[in-house]
């Protein structure tokens, strides 16, 4: 019987639509699950596709072509050491384990050695665009030892995404560099969220403007420059009443963000590699603070509350939507110096227009100005974003709408944390002169840390008082 090219561990929301996805492309394909009831439910759905489910491990790896080529989605953790660990008395050298799921990279990199050694090869593969993206087309970023990609390629190709024909996945590099990809991908993800959440607030908050307003202004900037996955959901969010309901589903959502920790990860990873991931930071911190909802339950009968305004509501949208373009490249722009700082000190050679060129499509941050980026890292030489020529003439398009848009967000006391830590960030990216010389005298004032000077060499310490 001929034998199955590709197989999945785990039939998940996720897993079952990768699978049905790829038998759909006329794959043959194997799924396994520990669980009787999700391989039935992949067995109904894939039945005009001859998709095949089993709970049974030996007959999952017997009805796979070698080499092997078995992906794994479930959850990140300890999960996945398990099923490695299943795995491994049934394979043969030069079989691949993929982990499509989101994983720590640094996990990936252990499994990777592990595997290594024991002549298995190792993808650590990022996934994004949730079920549908699965079913019909994500964008994925695989990264380990290249060879065994040439294998998968096929496959991967023709069930990504695409965007002028082209896939939506790509070879990024070796080791743990996929997952790494795709923290950085979900850290972008946290804080071009907060952005949107924070311009719905000034709209709600500032210029009292009612839910069908607000609607239709996100709608009119996703038909713009600013087109994109988050502000198309947005503008259906911003549609849907539940039944029975008088008001839009999302006025009776809890406002407490939660996080599976992508986002966190990638904060403490720009930390550790000295990437100025601020806008990433903020959005991160913000989740947590929408926690402590008692805290700001006691704190808003303390302190007075954020109010609205006055001003001519249509300049002011059009501000706005200067300063969502003004942040959300400052955003991307942070993304970039993290995964271009990463590429030198993990020694990932990541190509960086390659990154931007997979996120065009199928992925929760794909959006217009991921084109812009492509083009920008065209240039190979280019160290950050900020510093292309078509991105800055951008920039400075939309500066001064930002600072009109915070300025009336601060007089009206309305928290809107990203937006200012992009401007801030801006604004300390085009200074050729940082007040960090004053940090340097302190430093070197209360412990000796030492200074240097810009007029001569050497390294100095003053004995200041
Ligand atoms: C994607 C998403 C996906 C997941 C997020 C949610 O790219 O498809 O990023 O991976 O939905 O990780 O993250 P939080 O639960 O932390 O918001």
């Amino acid at each position: 019987m001929e034998k199955n090219v590709f197989g999945m561990i785990g039939l998940g929301t996720m897993g079952r639509n990768l699978l049905l996805n790829m038998a759909d492309h006329g794959f043959k394909v194997t799924g396994y699950d520990k669980s009787e009831e999700q391989v039935a439910h992949l067995n109904k759905e894939g039945i005009a596709t001859n998709t095949y489910g089993t709970t049974d491990l030996k007959t999952f790896i017997s009805s796979l072509k070698t080499p092997r080529a078995i992906m794994m989605l479930v959850p990140a953790g300890k999960i996945v050491d398990a099923v490695i660990q299943d795995l491994l008395p049934l394979l043969e050298q030069g079989d691949l384990i993929i982990d499509g799921g989101n994983s720590h990279f640094t996990d990936t990199d252990h499994r990777f050695t592990f595997l290594k050694e024991k002549g298995i090869h190792f993808f650590g593969m990022g996934i994004s665009g949730g079920e549908k993206g699965a079913r019909f087309g994500p964008s994925m970023m695989p990264g380990g030892d290249e060879k065994a990609y040439d294998v998968v390629k096929p496959i991967l190709e023709a069930v990504s995404a695409k965007v002028n024909h082209e896939p939506c996945v790509t070879y990024i590099g070796p080791g743990a560099s996929g997952h790494f990809v795709k923290m950085v991908h979900n850290g972008i993800e946290y804080a071009l969220m907060q952005l949107i959440a924070e311009a719905y607030e000034i709209m709600k908050t500032g210029l009292k403007m009612d839910d069908a307003a607000i609607g239709e202004t996100f709608k009119t900037w996703n038909q713009g420059r600013l087109h994109s996955y988050l502000l198309e959901i947005t503008t259906d969010i911003f549609q849907y009443t539940a039944p029975g309901d008088e008001k839009i589903l999302i006025n009776y959502i809890k406002d407490e963000a939660k996080a599976k920790g992508t986002g966190k990860w990638t904060s403490q990873e720009s930390m550790d590699l000295q990437a100025a991931t601020t806008c990433i930071d903020t959005a991160v911190s913000m989740r947590d603070l929408s926690k402590q909802k008692d805290w700001r339950l006691k704190a808003a009968e303390l302190y007075p509350p954020a109010k609205a305004f006055q001003t001519d509501a249509k300049v002011f949208l059009h501000d706005l939507e200067n300063a969502l373009y003004f942040a959300t490249v400052i955003t991307y722009a942070q993304g970039m110096e993290m995964l271009y700082k990463a590429s030198q000190e993990l020694n990932y050679h990541l190509n960086l227009a390659n990154c931007a060129k997979i996120w065009r499509g199928g992925c929760i941050i794909r959006a217009a100005f991921l084109d812009d980026i492509y083009q920008a890292f065209q240039n190979k030489n280019l160290q950050h974003l900020l510093l292309n020529q078509a991105v800055a003439d951008k920039i400075k398009q939309t500066e001064k709408g930002t600072r009109n848009i915070l300025h009336h967000a601060i007089e009206a006391q309305i928290s809107m944390p990203v937006f200012t830590s992009a401007l801030s960030y801006f604004d300390s990216f085009k200074t050729a002169r940082m007040p960090s010389n004053l940090i340097q005298a302190q430093r070197d004032y209360f412990g000796a840390h030492t200074y240097e000077r810009i007029d001569q060499e050497g390294i100095f310490h003053t004995q200041w008082n």
